[in-house]
């Protein structure tokens, strides 16, 4: 495939899942054609609503599930032709930090029996497991650190339970973590703290990240470039300052105008809004924002929009904005 200089890169990924509908079995289409890339250094977000594909997504990039077409190279390797001793290491290379800490924790041990195995497994030889625990405890602010190590996870706070979960992530001296919701549990300001602590954990470490979140605001502080989901698809990536400026599809516009006026109008139309399932069916057609897109037109409902390249940091797929960039260049 040519040299690569991404730290990953995923090529028209698609994930399939069989799924009940009614009386029948359908198979649904989560993640569809999707392709990304995600630099060293760089914070990723994927943005979208309840059932776009993101926890999908997110889990394809770490390798938790299977991929039906398309590939994923992480510095050059294919993972998908990987045996699974290689995927092994591909998992250490690749961590994911999820929503519900408490269900990821083990309820009855310490937070120095979960950590200190980990650590041990993957340390150097030169490296002394417990220091590392210690250093990482306090790079997370997990302090004291003698005090925290003997808690259990309900011991702790939600904050300090997602802290240990990071430390958990780091043990394997991963370079890419995938943060699905991390902070979605937590009130704003414990939230604002473990984002604030993802950002000096990519320069300590020169992670990248990916950032996986409904809540576009948080997306917007934290990331460097933003892919903007709907129905298994990215309809728009673009980065961060400029989503707010210039974007372009109307379903990041419909996004960034309820995060702008969040009354309680508002809040109640976004928590309706969830992707149906039908636009995930192999069977759809044409574009899958089509039946609540504002400016729809008879060409949305036949032909799924590609990806049209805007600018150098921003691509969308609509028909609409592809048609006056068209009349646009003559
Ligand atoms: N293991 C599975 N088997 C069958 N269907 C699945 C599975 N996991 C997810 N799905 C379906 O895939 C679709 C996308 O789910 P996913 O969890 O990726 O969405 P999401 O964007 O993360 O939503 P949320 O914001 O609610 O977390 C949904 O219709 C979901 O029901
Ligand atoms: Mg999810």
């Amino acid at each position: 495939m040519g040299e690569r200089k991404d730290l990953l890169s995923a090529d028209n990924l698609v994930v399939r899942f069989r799924q009940a509908q009614g009386f029948r079995r359908a198979v649904i289409y989560p993640v569809n054609q999707v392709s990304l890339t995600i630099a060293r250094n760089e914070v990723l977000g994927i943005v979208g609503e309840s059932g776009s594909g993101k926890t999908t997504l997110g889990r394809a990039l770490a390798g938790m599930v299977p991929i039906a077409q398309g590939s994923l190279w992480l510095k050059g390797r294919n993972v998908t032709e990987l045996n699974r001793k290689r995927l092994r290491e591909y998992w250490a290379e690749v961590q994911m930090i999820f929503q519900d800490v408490y269900n990821s924790l083990n309820p009855v041990y310490t937070v120095e029996q979960q950590l200190l195995f980990p650590i041990q497994h993957h340390a150097l030889p030169n490296v002394e497991p417990d220091q590392e625990l210690e250093r990482l405890l306090h790079l997370t602010g997990l302090t004291p650190a003698a005090a925290v190590r003997t808690r259990l996870p309900h011991e702790l706070s939600g904050g300090q339970r997602q802290r240990v979960a990071i430390v958990r992530a780091l043990a394997s001296g991963p370079e890419l973590l995938v943060a699905d919701e991390p902070v979605s549990m937590l009130d704003v300001s414990l939230g604002a703290d473990i984002l604030q602590l993802l950002l000096d954990l990519r320069a300590e470490f020169g992670l990248s990240i990916v950032y996986i979140t409904h809540d576009l605001p948080s997306a917007v502080y934290l990331c460097d470039r933003i892919l903007v989901m709907y129905g298994g698809r990215i309809v728009e990536s673009v980065s961060a300052d400029n989503l707010v400026k210039h974007s372009q599809h109307p379903y990041t516009q419909r996004l960034l105008a309820a995060a702008r006026f969040e009354g309680p109008e508002e809040s109640s139309a976004r928590s309706s809004d969830s992707v149906t399932s039908s636009v995930l069916l192999e069977s759809h057609r044409g574009c899958p924002y089509a039946e609540r897109c504002p400016i729809v037109s008879e060409i949305c409902t036949q032909t799924r929009p590609e990806l049209v390249q805007i600018n150098s940091d921003h691509t969308v797929a609509c028909h609409a904005v592809s048609t006056s960039l068209e009349e646009r260049n003559g």
